[in-house]
């Protein structure tokens, strides 16, 4: 596990250069899109206020980003313990951790996880101001594990894709 003190979060700027980092699977193929997400989409969703996009520098060299946005879950892919009493919503607001991409180089090393941590942390503080009671996220089967594993639930949505909550404390 990387020392976190090694580790810088930031948000994007505009001299952030991407060319040589690869954010796609070990066979090259990049199923959630998330290579081109970063190197094709992520300054138009961030100028249109779609998405923030973060970036985390290890030892001040690139290494992954992130995207987060607004977003709402439907209360009925949660899971029944999930659902407070009988207030009759239809939507628990969210954070959306919408694309997470690390290097190659920077795997395995708890950048994920970290990340991850980020996030429930962020949401925490926003929630205090903008209320926010889970992180959420899509994936697919193959990257679902990784997710419990930090503790997301699978939630009950039937989608070809894999959504994904914790609950912020
Ligand atoms: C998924 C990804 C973000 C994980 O980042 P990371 O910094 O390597 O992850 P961490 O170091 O926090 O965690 C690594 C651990 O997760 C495990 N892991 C990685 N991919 C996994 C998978 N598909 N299924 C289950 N476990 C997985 C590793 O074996 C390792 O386990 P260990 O801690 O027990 O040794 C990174 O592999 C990546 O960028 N992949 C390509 C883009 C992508 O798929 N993004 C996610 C979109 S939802």
């Amino acid at each position: 596990m990387i020392d976190p003190v090694r580790l810088n979060f930031s948000l994007l700027s505009d001299k952030d250069n991407f060319s040589n980092l690869d954010f796609t699977e070990n066979d090259g193929t990049d199923p959630l899109g998330v290579d081109i997400f970063l190197k094709q989409k992520a300054l138009g969703y961030r100028k249109n206020n779609l998405s923030a996009i973060y970036t985390v520098r290890v030892d001040g060299e690139l290494a992954a980003f992130f995207a987060l946005s607004m977003f709402a879950i439907q209360v009925k892919e949660l899971h029944d313990k999930e659902k407070i009493g009988d207030m009759n919503l239809v939507s628990y607001p969210a954070i959306l951790l919408g694309q997470m991409g690390v290097d190659k180089r920077f795997r395995n090393q708890g950048i994920g996880y970290r990340i991850c941590q980020f996030c429930l942390g962020l949401a925490q503080e926003v929630g205090k101001k903008v209320a926010c009671r889970y992180v959420i996220l899509e994936t697919n089967e193959q990257k679902a594990s990784y997710y419990k594993k930090l503790l997301f639930e699978q939630s009950t949505k039937k989608s070809q894709k894999i959504w994904m909550y914790r609950r912020v404390s």
